[in-house]
């Protein structure tokens, strides 16, 4: 069973990208929840093994209906994106049990000991502790640096032996800072540096990384792509397509990182909404921001597609639109923020993001506490900062609730 990535556009990829020649004439993806693949002979096992004949083994090593996932996810990824013969690009996606393990498939497939790893410091939570704490027990040097500045940039590419990868979160987690992918892109493949992007927050319906010159790019499929909420996974995709089907897939194996028939078809599932609902996150996200921006209890909004935000303009040059996400200050502090959150009605308490319900979470509470008050300020995280998910809810009851919320803030 293979996708065909022959549609109009990414939104009927989306729709009708799943929809192949199943069993008995399925409509949709089964589900092939079988941990185990029979063979007919003990040639067959041998050839398979060896790679002689292609066909299914173990679930670990794949599965049907996660394949057809990872097909989909790399068709969204790759979709109107040529080479320099206009050739389509062709990816390789590896489906995953999280975000996370997607992000150690990909970090650990690269690097060695004695290698660098160079990030930016407005970074998921989890990323951090990864890259920052954990990596260095294994050898692998990590360097944080401002990736907006493409001087210091190239000078440290320049002074650093053995700088292997940049990884790169744009938006990020959650100060919505923007990078500009291609600028990045472009010093690092003149150094033979590789460079990752966590595209979670955008989706390859606003943003594709591999268009501006990305080597890797990996989602928490936990988010928007899934878009319900109903599952935790990830997903590493690549265009050295050799790479991808050895060292990535071997390291995503050994792990056993893999992720899972029901998670790879809930997500397909979710997937065919994409478009409409990734529209309509972002039409409530700019009336959100622009509701908060005005209202006296609120010292600050971060949102990438507000005016004055200082990453509007990369945004609009690599993102079809802003996204979802948003963060802000009320004037009241920790108080005023757990006061507030105590109070919503409409919206969800709750970390996360990208369900089709609005998300509120405190992140020096929550997701970011595992980092340092000194560490987290440097990420942009103050501790009265309010993280948003904006929903697909009616704008009015979304607002509507923040205002009662708001309304009594000590400020
Ligand atoms: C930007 C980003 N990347 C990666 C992750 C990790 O994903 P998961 O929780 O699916 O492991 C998260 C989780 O919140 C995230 O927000």
């Amino acid at each position: 069973m293979k996708i065909t990535p022959d549609y109009p556009s990414m939104t009927s990829l989306a729709i009708h990208g799943n929809h192949t020649e199943y069993p008995e004439h399925a409509h949709l993806l089964p589900i092939f929840a079988s941990s185990t693949f029979t063979f007919e002979s003990a040639q067959q096992g041998m050839d398979r093994f060896s790679g002689k004949e292609s066909g299914y083994m173990y679930s670990r090593f794949g599965n049907p209906t996660v394949r057809i996932a990872e097909q989909l996810v790399a068709g969204l990824e790759a979709f109107g994106i040529t080479g320099e013969k206009g050739e389509p690009l062709e990816l390789k996606a590896l489906l995953h049990a999280s975000g996370q393990s997607a992000m150690a498939t990909m970090l650990l497939s690269n690097l060695s000991s004695g290698d660098t790893i160079l990030s930016h410091p407005s970074l998921y939570g989890g990323t951090h502790e990864f890259i920052y704490g954990l990596l260095g027990r294994f050898g692998i040097h990590s360097l944080l640096s401002d990736l907006r500045d493409p001087v210091q940039l190239e000078a440290l590419i320049k002074t650093t032996p053995r700088l292997k990868l940049i990884h790169i979160e744009s938006p990020a987690n959650p100060t919505m800072g923007c990078i500009d992918l291609a600028a990045v892109c472009a010093i690092a493949a003149r150094h033979g540096v590789k460079v990752t992007v966590d595209n979670t927050f955008a989706t390859p319906y606003l943003q594709q990384p591999f268009r501006y010159g990305a080597d890797f790019v990996f989602h928490s499929t936990t988010k928007f792509l899934n878009g319900h909420g109903t599952s935790i996974g990830g997903v590493l995709i690549g265009k050295d397509i050799a790479f991808m089907n050895s060292v990535a897939y071997d390291t995503y194996k050994l792990l056993g990182a893999n992720s899972n028939p029901f998670d790879a078809f809930l997500l397909t599932q979710g997937i065919k909404t994409l478009g409409l609902r990734m529209d309509k996150h972002c039409d409530n996200a700019e009336q959100v921001a622009a509701f908060l921006s005005g209202h006296q209890a609120v010292q600050q909004v971060h949102y990438n597609g507000l005016e004055g935000h200082a990453d509007r303009a990369i945004t609009q040059q690599q993102m079809r639109r802003a996204g979802a996400v948003l963060s802000f200050e009320l004037k009241g502090g920790v108080r005023a923020g757990m006061q507030f959150i105590d109070k919503l009605q409409v919206c969800t308490r709750a970390v996360s993001v990208g369900t089709v319900d609005t998300l509120i979470s405190h992140p020096a509470s929550m997701s970011h506490s595992g980092m340092s008050p000194a560490d987290r300020l440097k990420s942009g995280i103050s501790d009265g900062l309010i993280r948003m998910s904006v929903g697909i809810e009616p704008i009015r009851d979304i607002i509507d609730d923040l205002n009662q919320a708001m309304e009594g803030l000590i400020y």
